[in-house]
């Protein structure tokens, strides 16, 4: 099997970026930010704070996470009950950053993330895949843009699905989740000693993409 791990840090545009190069590829993608987005929702519905170590560890034996790969992308299951659409609020973007960085939670969704990669030839994103997840993986990418051009994207993204989105708080929510991504104990983004950089700070999506594909191929 073949393994690329993309980290790098929210709103890089990893997870469109590896799903189209794993079509391009023929990979399976893999976006491991949905299984920490799935456990904090079901903390969330259970009036639990995400934060709190205590809570999340004595929730986790009765929290069931399944993913599906399907031709529209990666589909989320929280015991069963399908949380694709449901785990993408902000709400739930800032209780996904506070549950990560509880080890139990971290270890709890490790096996699954490796099991996926030891079945398939994957293009997984997060943000220790390189580092913790995938040591081994053939191709390391850590995958980054500058803030304000990644809350830029974001806002453009928003408002093309009919959200209106306000750039302040969306780069203010960048900036925090940032921060609390690189500076938590356990497991922080960095970037693995052996990835390659791929900064697409003014670059279009064509040619990010481009970039991508060719760096899996040099490899493959
Ligand atoms: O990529 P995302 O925004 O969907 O990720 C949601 C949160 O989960 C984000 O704050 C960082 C965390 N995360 C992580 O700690 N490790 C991963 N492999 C993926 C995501």
């Amino acid at each position: 099997m073949f393994a690329v791990a993309i980290d790098g840090p929210a709103g890089a545009g990893k997870s469109s970026l590896a799903k189209a190069a794993a079509q391009e590829l023929g990979f399976v993608y893999v976006d491991t930010g949905a299984l920490y987005r799935t456990v904090a929702l079901y903390l969330l519905e259970q009036g639990e704070d995400p934060g709190d170590p205590q809570a999340a560890q004595a929730a986790l034996p009765h929290i069931q996470v399944g993913l599906e790969h399907s031709p529209e992308g990666q589909k989320m299951y929280l015991c069963g009950r399908e949380v694709t659409g449901l785990i993408r609020t902000p709400e739930v973007s800032m209780a996904a950053s506070k549950v990560s960085a509880i080890p139990a939670v971290r270890a709890f969704l490790l096996e699954l993330q490796r099991d996926l990669a030891r079945k398939n030839n994957v293009l997984m994103d997060g943000r220790d895949i390189g580092t913790v997840v995938l040591p081994g993986a053939q191709l390391k990418i850590f995958l980054t843009a500058s803030a304000e051009e990644r809350a830029g994207r974001r806002v453009a993204q928003l408002e093309e699905s009919g959200h209106p989105a306000d750039y302040d708080s969306i780069l203010r929510d960048i900036q925090q989740r940032d921060y609390q991504d690189s500076h938590r104990e356990t497991a922080p983004l960095k970037p693995a000693e052996d990835s390659v950089l791929l900064d697409t700070t003014g670059e279009d999506f064509a040619q990010s993409l481009g970039r991508l594909v060719s760096l899996v191929r040099e490899r493959l």
